[in-house]
């Protein structure tokens, strides 16, 4: 299945980013001047790990425990994307 487009709501600016099918999260949001720490951009290193307020989370990182991918607080923005529309991000 290819990935698909979603939205990115960035609580604590207000901001909605669409991110098109493909790219990432991480990408996307540098070029919309929001900087995020990262290194691998592969999903093992664990830098780029954001907090999740709301949305289903596709996980696709080699970081995060099954307990923690099904709690969906958390999220590697370098490789995870949404599951539906949209996801909101602590940022
Ligand atoms: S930059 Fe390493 S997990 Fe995202």
């Amino acid at each position: 299945m290819s990935d698909t487009s979603f939205q990115v709501v960035l609580e604590r600016t207000g901001r909605t980013i669409d991110i098109p099918a493909d790219a990432s999260i991480l990408e996307i949001l540098e070029l919309e001047g929001v900087n995020v720490p990262s290194s691998c951009q592969q999903g093992v290193c664990g830098t780029c790990e954001t907090k999740v307020l709301a949305g289903e989370v596709d996980h696709r990182d080699m970081v995060l425990t099954a307990y923690e991918k099904s709690s969906g607080q958390s999220m590697m923005i370098c490789c995870s994307r949404a599951k539906g529309a949209s996801v909101t991000l602590d940022l």
